[in-house]
């Protein structure tokens, strides 16, 4: 079999998209995936254009597997990704010796585009944005373990000021309801018990289902019927957005008992004036009444975000707003960027008067705080009960296996590799930066909820 190898950047889709190219790659062209890029005979890089690192990282890994290229010419070299469906032919103006260039919602053509690379001998480009047609030219995934992502959408409409997605990814898609439940289904089958729905901005799913004259159906709707398909014991969902962030939504963290105890909703400032220079629609206000309204339903809940500092024209006041936020709500483990002018994008025209290091100390300084709130939720899990879903043997010590959480948190335990796949009862004894430490209490959990 020739091999083939994948390098990834950027987010969880670019992570989902590169093992479903991988699964079409080996079905449909006979390319087995391996680990180390020197042995390969296709070199694939799945791009990241959210920021201006993640960008020059494209150039630069390019710019290593050059020289192999010029020793081996048949080495086959392909571009994919949000950095490929911005710059598309030009990528080959940079870098020449790159045979194939595809987009996001191109990825299901590779096949036919490494054929025809091999019958024409002239590099191919695809980089448009050919809808739904994706979903039905990809094989049904291999459950990797005992958790799974599965797209419900792509792309995101809103266009916030400062984002390349809506440009890269196109607008939002969703994919057909029945599409989205077979796929469940088929992974429920190979013994995955979580389901993690994945968009760029998930709450504005509207899946068609059978009639097309019924109304859509909702994220809502698309979560109880997740939930319903037997084994699927625990459901997640990433992206969000706080805008569509719905009552019904919150009527299903109420009464879907699998939905987790953990949100991820990116709220990017504290500040008002901000928030507005973003276009995210929303105020602060807005957002807590969210969050507290969800708290009521669920009162352990863990919240996550992201955030942005330093961008044009905070000043110091907006930026004790993000930091009382933080305080307000006590945001778990978060990401937080400094901004970063993306070309084309209208935040990129505004003036910028608030210099780098300024911005790396506001980072620094809101890091410190959130992390400050992670330890603190870490240790205050110490000597709980946690139901944990055993993912696999951890990752540094082969003896002792490794689960998930529902806030999300790595636990490693001492027990038989028999537990992998399943629930398991642990009670919590050590917090340590990046996981937990625990001891097994209950081997096996069944499957209580779907039963
Ligand atoms: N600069 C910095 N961070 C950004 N993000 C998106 N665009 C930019 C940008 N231009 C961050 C946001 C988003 C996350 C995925 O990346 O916080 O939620
Ligand atoms: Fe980008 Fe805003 Fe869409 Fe998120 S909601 S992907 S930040 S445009």
């Amino acid at each position: 079999m020739r091999k083939l190898y994948i390098q990834t950047y950027g987010c969880q889709m670019n992570v989902h998209d590169s093992a479903r190219i991988a699964d079409l790659l080996r079905e449909t062209a006979g390319l087995e995936l391996i680990e180390t890029a020197e042995d390969a005979d296709v070199l694939l890089l799945n791009t990241c254009a959210i920021r201006e690192k993640a960008q020059e990282k494209v150039y630069s890994q390019l710019g290593r597997w050059r020289p192999w290229k010029l020793a081996r010419p048949d080495l086959i070299i392909g571009v994919g990704g949000c950095v490929a469906s911005q710059d598309g032919a030009a990528i080959r103006e940079r870098a020449p010796f790159v045979d194939i260039v595809f987009g996001p919602q191109t990825l299901h053509r590779l096949p036919q585009m490494l054929r025809d690379l091999a019958s024409e001998k002239r590099p191919q480009v695809d980089v448009s944005f050919p809808k739904i047609e994706k979903f039905d030219c990809l094989p049904t995934p291999r459950a990797s373990s005992a958790t799974a992502f599965v797209t419900v959408m792509e792309g995101c409409s809103r266009f916030c000021t400062y984002c390349v997605v809506p440009y890269t990814r196109g607008r939002e898609l969703s994919r057909p309801v029945a599409d989205v439940l077979t796929e469940v289904s088929a992974l429920a089958a190979q013994g995955v018990r979580e389901i993690n729905l994945l968009g760029q901005n998930v709450n504005a799913y509207r899946g068609r289902t059978a009639d097309a004259a019924a109304e859509r159906v909702d994220l809502a709707d698309l979560i109880r019927a997740v939930a319903a398909i037997a084994g699927i014991e625990r459901i997640r969902f990433t992206t969000s957005h706080p805008m569509a962030f719905s009552e019904r939504l919150i009527d299903a963290f109420a009464d879907v008992p699998q939905l987790v105890d953990f949100l991820h909703l990116p709220v990017q400032s504290g500040s008002d004036r901000i928030l507005a220079a973003m276009r995210r629609g929303h105020t602060v206000a807005d957002y807590c009444t969210k969050i507290e309204r969800l708290r009521q339903v669920r009162p352990h809940l863990t919240l996550s975000s992201d955030f942005i500092v330093g961008f044009p024209g905070e000043t110091a006041d907006d930026f004790a707003a993000t930091l009382a936020l933080v305080e307000r709500l006590e945001f778990d483990h978060s990401y937080s960027f400094i901004y970063s002018r993306r070309p084309n994008t209208p935040a990129a025209e505004y003036p910028d008067d608030v210099t780098l290091n300024e911005k790396k100390a506001r980072l620094e300084q809101l890091q410190h705080r959130l992390n400050h709130h992670a330890q603190r939720i870490s240790r205050h899990m110490i000597g709980t009960t946690q139901r944990i879903l055993v993912e696999g043997h951890a990752r540094k010590d082969m003896n002792q296996l490794a689960g998930r959480t529902e806030n999300n948190r790595v636990v490693n335990f001492t027990g038989t590799p028999d537990l992998i796949g399943n629930f398991v009862e642990v009670t919590i004894t050590e917090a340590l930066p990046n996981s937990l430490r625990a001891q097994l209490t209950s081997p096996v959990i069944t499957a209580s909820i779907s039963e």
